[in-house]
């Protein structure tokens, strides 16, 4: 993913020798801050996405907020991949006008992500929580479709997983936002270290 080339432009030279605990620590912390915030919030998702990672590329929250957003885009990218191959399968018996929506709404979803990095990378948190939440609605809306004509959506686990990691990435840039430090404790001096 093209995405990755910001990951290693924005890591200071200093920052890779981090220990692969703290950033651990980091990654379980924001994660249980973002699940006692919200009901849907699935912390398990949470930690095993974001550990998916390089270490280097999360020793503090703005790392981790690119990161989440990364990976939100991967996301949208592979189900609007999904779609299209419904799409184009004739014998998938899926309704036709629900997953055409359901493509236009993917792909306005992975242009408006694509922004959402752009504002995040220019300390943007507000707008980019806007546009991830946008993004969030549109995974619904596309379900919607389906319940509404009485049909089982065949996208139901992509909505899951999309919502998701936005709802992560979300999380994350309302904590940069409201310059809430999960916990002040040694490392978090380290947080604010990356310059956006
Ligand atoms: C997360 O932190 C809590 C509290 O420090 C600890 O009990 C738990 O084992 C940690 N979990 C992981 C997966 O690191
Ligand atoms: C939370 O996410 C994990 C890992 O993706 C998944 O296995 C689990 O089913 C999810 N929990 C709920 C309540 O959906
Ligand atoms: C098309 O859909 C049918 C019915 O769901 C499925 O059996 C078949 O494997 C699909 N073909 C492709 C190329 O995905
Ligand atoms: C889409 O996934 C989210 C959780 O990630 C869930 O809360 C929501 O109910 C799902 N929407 C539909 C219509 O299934």
């Amino acid at each position: 993913m093209f995405l990755f080339f910001f990951l290693f432009l924005l890591t200071p030279y200093d920052e890779i020798s981090a220990t692969r605990t703290s950033s651990f620590d980091l990654i379980n912390k924001t994660c249980k801050t973002c699940s006692d915030r919200s009901v849907v919030f699935n912390f398990t998702f949470c930690l095993s996405s974001l550990q998916e990672i390089p270490v280097s590329h999360m020793t503090n929250l703005q790392g981790l907020a690119i990161v989440a957003m990364e990976l939100a885009l991967q996301d949208a990218t592979r189900t609007l991949s999904v779609v299209k191959g419904l799409l184009r399968n004739e014998t998938s018996g899926r309704p036709l006008a629900c997953l055409r929506e359901c493509d236009m709404l993917y792909s306005d979803g992975v242009v408006t992500l694509v922004d959402s990095v752009g504002a995040l990378l220019e300390g943007r948190y507000g707008d980019a929580g806007v546009w991830v939440t946008a993004v969030m609605e549109g995974t619904e809306t596309c379900e919607e479709g389906f319940r509404d004509v009485d049909e089982v959506s065949p996208l139901t686990e992509r909505n899951y997983s999309v919502f998701q990691s936005c709802d992560v990435a979300l999380c994350i840039m309302n904590l940069l936002n409201s310059d809430a430090l999960l916990e002040s404790d040694s490392s978090s001096h380290n947080w604010y270290l990356l310059e956006l």
